[in-house]
């Protein structure tokens, strides 16, 4: 058993320490919002904060997470950025089919908390892990400019 602090909460889990954390958080835990997309770290799909920085939970195991702070878009909200950027995708409509949303958010929440006003550059260079099928990444900028001005 160890014990995992995730979105504020302590959660016991029984897993192996090896175990890459997205499993953990779907299969151990239910909670489904962070995706499985490549599962070998390339498309951001699962993207979590471990002590708010941005990682791929598909690649990381779950011994790398013990004592940290571990967040999922479940959580994201609790957090001032996360709140702005969630209003800012709702209100621009951003998702097409949503599958990459998630990790979408985490990243750009992310790059918020650290820059609290990034430029076209670095929210291309801070997006770039994160992969879009749906093609929507204008309206991830655009998003990210939205909530950089508290709207
Ligand atoms: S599922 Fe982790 S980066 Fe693609
Ligand atoms: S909204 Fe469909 S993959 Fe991004």
């Amino acid at each position: 058993m160890a014990s995992l602090n995730i979105n504020g909460k302590t959660r016991e889990v029984n897993a192996d320490p090896n175990t890459p954390l997205l499993w953990v958080i779907r299969d151990s835990l239910g909670m489904t919002g962070t995706k499985f997309g490549c599962g070998a770290q390339l498309c951001g799909a699962c993207t979590v904060h471990l002590d708010g920085k941005p990682v791929r939970s598909c690649g990381t195991p779950l011994s790398a997470a013990l004592g940290k702070k571990v967040t999922t878009i479940e959580g994201i909200s609790a957090s001032a950025a996360g709140k702005k950027v969630q209003a800012a995708w709702a209100s621009l409509d951003v998702p097409q089919c949503g599958y990459c949303q998630s990790g979408q958010i985490m990243s750009a929440t992310a790059l918020l908390t650290e820059k609290p006003n990034p430029t076209d550059a670095d929210i291309d260079s801070a997006m770039a892990g994160n992969i879009c099928r749906c093609g929507t990444y204008p309206r991830i900028r655009a998003a990210i400019h939205k909530a950089a001005k508290g709207a």
